[in-house]
């Protein structure tokens, strides 16, 4: 596939006889501990192994010259390294154009423009973090093509403030974390507030990961994400009020009970009440799958689903059907919505022997209550955003 993109890279952007380089971010799936990370509380994603994939050559002038290949019809993107501004017209360029804003306002040496084609096989809009793998894509590129001294982390969060600041999304650490930092066949339990992290074998015996694609588009940036993000600022405001707390991830589930009557609104007590019991679950998870049972990890995907149904209101019928479809199969440990919520894709844990009946279950009651077609991926955990050679 590589030889295929620089050839078409070489098509598009002529060739020079100078060896373009190639760079890959992959996409991310998160576990458990969703709707956490803006609330200072634990995550639990792995990087994939599919992403996007950058073929880039600097050029000796400050043009700078983006393609897609999974938005062909918009062309080929052209500004100056000089004049780099949000453009609606630029549509998907804009995030990578966040990143090279955010680096040169930094004040990083990005001497020259260069050609870029980008291509990306993560299912487009559906949470999987096809915005965040582009950002970062573009990150590790810059930093090797201007060999500047940096690390992971630095371009994490680089990554975060463009699409926070120049997107205008406002997203927590997660997704950029995971994509930066993944490692093989690991999980990372990342805590959002201290940035402390480690890693987590993804030991599941005779199981695999299934992302089930529901195939209903989500938008994150006119979605009710913001809307959430307000509502927990409440609930922590008003907590703040008699507690010394900085983020609601402060507080243990028991501290909330005895606390919560300091919410003034109930539905901002609600969405406290997830993000508390979910930071909860996903440190036991983790210790349960440190322990070797995946059935306790599973049981606490499913508690992870209904708290998000119920309680932060993300789910939607959509992934409710998706997830409740996987619950009947005996083979099936855990299922749950993945990402930001509002449509987009559920992760399960499914017994290598039951692979079969639930692809078959769980995409004909999906067909026959929601009209849909249902995707399958089983799921390769791996590396961060990196070069290939
Ligand atoms: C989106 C955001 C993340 C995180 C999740 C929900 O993926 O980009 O920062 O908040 O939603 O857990």
């Amino acid at each position: 596939m590589i030889k295929e993109l620089v050839r078409q890279f070489n098509q598009i952007f002529g060739d020079d006889g100078a060896k373009p380089r190639t760079f890959f971010a992959p996409g991310r799936v998160n576990l458990i501990g969703e709707h956490t990370d803006y609330n200072g509380g634990y995550v639990f994603p792995c990087g994939l192994d599919i992403g996007t994939y950058a073929v880039v050559r600097i050029r000796g002038d400050q043009r700078i010259r983006m393609m897609s290949h999974n938005f062909n019809d918009r062309g080929v993107i052209e500004y100056d390294l000089n004049d780099v501004t949000y453009d609606d017209a630029h549509d998907w360029a804009n995030y990578p154009k966040g990143v090279i804003k955010v680096m040169s306002d930094k004040g990083w040496p990005l001497e020259c423009g260069f050609d870029v084609l980008y291509y990306g096989n993560l299912p487009h809009g559906t949470g999987l973090s096809s915005s965040a793998s582009i950002e970062l894509v573009t990150a590790v590129m810059l930093k090797a093509l201007f060999n500047v001294e940096t690390t992971m982390l630095d371009l994490v969060q680089l990554a975060q403030q463009a699409e926070n600041d120049f997107v205008g999304v406002s997203c927590g650490i997660m997704d950029m974390f995971a994509i930066g930092m993944s490692k093989q066949d690991s999980a990372i339990l990342l805590n959002c507030h201290t940035l402390e992290y480690q890693y987590s074998p993804l030991k599941l015996e005779d199981a695999s990961l299934v992302i089930t694609n529901s195939q209903k588009p989500r938008s994150l940036a006119d979605s009710k994400y913001n809307e959430r993000r307000r509502e927990c600022e409440r609930a922590l405001k008003d907590l703040q009020r008699a507690l010394n707390i900085a983020t609601l991830a402060d507080l243990s589930p028991e501290h909330f009970e005895t606390y919560q009557h300091l919410i003034k609104n109930d539905i901002d007590r609600k969405r406290a009440k997830h993000v508390i019991y979910e930071n909860q679950r996903t440190i036991s998870a983790v210790h349960h799958l440190q322990a070797g049972d995946v059935q306790s990890f599973g049981k606490l995907m499913n508690a992870s689903h209904v708290s998000l149904r119920d309680d932060y209101e993300v789910t939607g019928d959509e992934l409710d059907t998706l997830a409740q479809a996987a619950w009947e199969i005996a083979g099936v440990m855990g299922s749950r919505m993945t990402g930001a919520g509002f449509g987009g894709c559920t992760v399960s844990i499914v017994k290598d022997g039951a692979l079969d009946s639930f692809k078959d279950y769980v995409g004909q009651q999906y067909r026959e209550q929601m009209g849909r077609e249902a995707e399958f991926y089983v799921l390769n955990v791996g590396d961060g955003a990196r070069e290939i050679i």
